[in-house]
């Protein structure tokens, strides 16, 4: 099911821990090019991958791989990319129909946080990546992936002509969610972001760490016209598919040993 919808959030479906589990054993799988078919022939919108510095997951290869899955389905590819100047090289080669620009440390386990703006040196660094993707890239759009904070939403107003949206974080409201913590806060910060994004042309989209509930109540303010969510869907699809699969390799072991 497709949302041709104006009025339905775009789902991008985030398939970097598909890659995971395939690099854990350095096999070649599960295939990232099998789950990008799966996602998209199931209604996904959009396919997101994350082509790291360490290469924790995505590969080069795959890029364009993927690239030719969105392709096919003629949907778009999110390129997420921090600012190395290698890395940058490679998205004007690929030439996605999204970069999200994010911040990326070796150390971390996932995306922390939204790219810090207020930082000048930071800021200028993110500004330069962006000039130079919006000036080859024409029909390239870029997000930039930020924390719902007044003034880091204010600042990155000053690349209002240099990016399309801001994907706002929302990992710690995910955890707080699921932790059962107060959420209006959060809700309140997501409200005051957005009409700034909206009031200068700029998309509001969302992502990092939601699940099938936490989910909800951002569905229910309709402030984002598209979420990014991965590792709860890879992680759900286990339970959703572990007992066909050991059904399978039981029938197997059956079949082969010829009893009924
Ligand atoms: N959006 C961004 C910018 C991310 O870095 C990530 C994680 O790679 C996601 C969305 C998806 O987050 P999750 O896998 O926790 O759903």
């Amino acid at each position: 099911m497709t949302s041709n919808n104006k009025n339905v959030p775009r789902l991008g479906v985030n398939i970097d821990h598909v890659a995971t589990l395939r690099q854990a054993r350095g096999e070649n799988y599960p295939s990232l090019i099998q789950a990008a078919n799966t996602c998209l022939a199931s209604g996904a919108d959009q396919l997101t991958i994350h082509l790291r510095e360490d290469r924790r997951h995505i590969q080069d290869t795959d890029v364009e791989a993927v690239q030719l899955v969105t392709k096919k389905y003629g949907k778009p590819l999110n390129l997420e990319i921090g600012c190395n100047p290698s890395i940058v090289e490679i998205a004007l080669t690929v030439a996605p129909d999204w970069i999200c620009v994010v911040p990326e440390n070796r150390q971390e386990r996932t995306t922390e946080g939204g790219l810090n703006l207020l930082d000048q040196e930071n800021f200028d660094k993110v500004l330069g990546v962006c000039h130079k993707l919006k000036s080859n890239l024409p029909n390239t759009k870029i997000s930039l992936f930020l924390e719902a904070d007044e003034k880091i939403i204010e600042k990155a107003l000053e690349l209002k002509n240099a990016i399309d949206a801001v994907e706002i974080h929302t990992g710690d409201y995910a955890k707080n969610f699921l932790d059962g913590n107060e959420i209006s806060h959060f809700m309140k910060a997501y409200d005051r972001a957005a009409k700034i994004l909206r009031n200068n042309n700029i998309h509001c989209h969302a992502g990092h760490g939601l699940t099938n509930e936490s989910v909800i109540p951002l569905l229910q303010s309709g402030l984002f016209e598209e979420y990014n969510i991965g590792h709860w869907i890879i992680s759900e699809a286990l339970f959703e598919g572990l007992g066909n699969v050991v059904k399978k390799m039981k029938k197997s072991f059956v079949d082969v040993s010829g009893e009924k």
